[in-house]
């Protein structure tokens, strides 16, 4: 079998399959091993001192590496086309390791809606941390260049962002980061790297929660972020010392995840379409987001920078809270439950789950409705799913 130095020039589906992936060297087995070990033997103490010195590349600890959690990272580094990548226990420990090592000293610009708990971190604990941060409408490069100031040191940008679905567009965004030496990540948890290439579009930096669609069934909390060897190289003495690693076991099931990811992000996103088709005709709906559709303000945009619409929608039913509330409550094969990108088709109301941490004033703001409904598809046939809503609108 190649190993990933083989593999940058196959499609997209054989790289889920292959990419950054191969045998493992010490046995031959196919599937990566879980390496569940916290420590590893030296040969002798002159192995030992090679070791911590950088002149071996031998395992030492699993916080600072190990072989399954490697493998991960080498994994998704190859399909987001960069050189390697940093895993972690959760996105948020990802996103936090990140603005904490770019931006320390500085200041970050950030999309005025990211999920709730980055929100929470950059609205909260990283002004405390003396990383003050601006929320802007990414929709527009020039409220990123206006918010930007002589300290700022780090671009924040989720797009398609949780839950509006509104996006930005990364490749101006790399250019205009770049013109004033500040680096651009980008949160590419709800496109994974099948659907989005940011860092071929300019970003420095791109970032995942593993706990969706690259984990992919509902059972898996991580993060990772991939770059370029000299940031990533920086970044892993950040991890080494703050913590946070990724679990060999969890690392072991993103693996197996991988490989799946183009089925199961194809599959969510055909029923997204034909969801996003359902809801738009019918008359208790009041509004659909979904950059699929033509009636998306970004139409353009999403067909420029993304394969695909993705898999989650979001719609407010006519009737605000109390509508979305009991629609929730009526559906049955749906899952009423936080989290995206899981085979299971999961559906949530924000205001009061994941951008609760949002005040009302900053929702309200920020263009997150209290009716806000989103939808994250699985991948069940799309007629189940359909009648599923169907039976729900009904009672609604
Ligand atoms: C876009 C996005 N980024 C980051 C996170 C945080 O990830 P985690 O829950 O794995 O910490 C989430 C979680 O929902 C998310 O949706």
């Amino acid at each position: 079998m190649s190993s990933d130095h083989d593999m940058k020039n196959h499609a997209p589906e054989t790289m889920c399959v292959h990419g950054g992936d191969h045998p493992d060297e010490a046995t031959g087995a196919v599937s990566t091993p879980i390496y569940q070990v916290s420590t590893f033997a030296f040969k002798n103490a002159a192995h030992a001192a090679a070791c911590f010195a950088g002149e071996d590349d031998g395992y030492i600890y699993s916080r600072l590496g190990n072989p399954t959690i490697d493998t991960f990272e080498k994994k998704l580094a190859a399909l987001e086309g960069t050189d390697d990548a940093l895993a972690f226990g959760s996105g948020m420990a990802a996103v936090h390791n990140i603005s904490m090592h770019l931006a320390h000293g500085g200041h970050i610009v950030s999309s005025d809606t990211v999920y709730g708990g980055t929100f929470a971190l950059y609205e909260h604990l990283l002004p405390k941390m003396g990383i003050p941060v601006s929320f802007v409408d990414m929709t527009k490069i020039e409220n990123i260049e206006k918010a930007i100031r002589p300290d700022t040191k780090m671009i924040f940008v989720e797009t398609p962002a949780n839950p509006t679905l509104l996006m930005t567009d990364i490749a101006a965004a790399a250019d205009l980061a770049h013109s004033k030496g500040i680096k651009l990540v980008v949160d590419n948890t709800f496109c994974t790297p099948y659907l989005q290439k940011p860092m071929a579009l300019g970003a420095d930096i791109v970032l995942h929660s593993g706990t969706k669609y690259i984990g992919g069934h509902g059972d898996a909390v991580s993060g990772v972020y991939a770059g370029p060897q000299d940031l990533i190289d920086e970044s892993r003495e950040w991890r080494t010392d703050i913590g946070g690693v990724i679990a060999p076991l969890q690392s072991w099931l993103l693996l197996r995840g991988l490989k799946t990811l183009h089925l199961r992000v194809e599959r969510a996103q055909e029923n997204a379409i034909k969801m996003a088709a359902y809801l738009e005709q019918h008359p208790k709906v009041e509004w659909v987001l979904f950059p699929g559709l033509k009636s998306h303000p970004q139409y353009e945009l999403g067909k420029k920078q993304m394969r695909g619409p993705g898999g989650v929608i979001s719609f407010e039913v006519k009737g605000g809270v109390e509508a979305g509330a009991k629609l929730m409550d009526s559906v049955k094969l749906m899952t009423l439950a936080v989290s995206l990108g899981d085979v299971s088709t999961l559906i949530e109301h924000p205001a009061s789950m994941t951008h609760s941490t949002m005040s009302p004033e900053d929702r309200e703001k920020y263009g997150l409705s209290n009716g806000l409904v989103r939808i994250a598809l699985g991948v069940e046939n799309s007629v189940d799913q359909i009648a599923d809503l169907e039976q729900a609108l009904a009672k609604v």
